[in-house]
């Protein structure tokens, strides 16, 4: 099962990165999966180690994920990277082995250390709408910004109907975002 946390890491200069990721939980070991693209490919392969968040908070999925955005974070206990403010949980690790043959890389972290801090909120629709809309927002580029748009107007009932302050914030960030986008060529 693929969990969606948002995934720190910091670079050879100890510059944080926080990127929404999904993972897979193997026994006390975590698999992330970035694409080449990503800062946290580069930050994985410079320093080794990071922390897997969880948290039901969607705004900071947006933001993380299409802004350069560092969300309030503090140290973490056994790895050079930041644990949320608002994690409900988190997984610190280091890198064990990578297999980087592919543009998607496999990388297999170690929990070193993990820590509870709050409950999970619960399901919520508008929750899992943000979810939707902040993966169509990463992939403007590939499926062109009509595309997203007509996928975030499909998604806008879930808003309207079952959002909380955050969720609505969060939503209409997204579809700002792609409002704004330039397609290429
Ligand atoms: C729920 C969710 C899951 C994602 N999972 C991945 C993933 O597994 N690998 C990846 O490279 N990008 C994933 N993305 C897209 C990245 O978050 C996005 O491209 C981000 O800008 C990459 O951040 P970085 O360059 O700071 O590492 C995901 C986005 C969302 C919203």
């Amino acid at each position: 099962m693929i969990l969606e946390t948002i995934v720190s890491t910091v670079d050879r200069d100890g510059r944080p990165n926080f990127a929404p990721m999904g993972i897979t939980l193997e026994g006390g070991r975590v698999l992330l999966r970035p694409f080449r693209t990503a800062v946290t490919w580069k930050n994985l392969l410079e320093t080794r180690e990071g922390v897997v968040n969880f948290t039901d908070n969607v705004l900071l999925f947006a933001r993380c994920a299409v802004d350069a955005f560092t969300p309030p974070h503090r140290a973490a206990h056994r790895v050079r990277a930041g644990i949320l403010e608002d994690a409900c949980s988190w997984k610190e690790f280091v890198v064990e082995s990578q297999d980087l043959g592919e543009d998607r890389g496999r990388f297999l972290g170690r929990v070193v250390d993990e820590g509870r801090a709050r409950d999970f909120a619960g399901f919520n629709r508008a929750k899992h709408a943000v979810i939707e809309a902040t993966i169509l927002a990463t992939r403007l580029h590939l499926l062109g910004r009509e595309r997203v748009l007509e996928e975030i107007a499909r998604l806008r009932p879930l808003v309207d109907k079952t959002a909380g302050a955050a969720e609505r914030e969060a939503f209409d960030f997204l579809a700002e975002h792609a409002q704004r986008w330039r397609d290429a060529g």
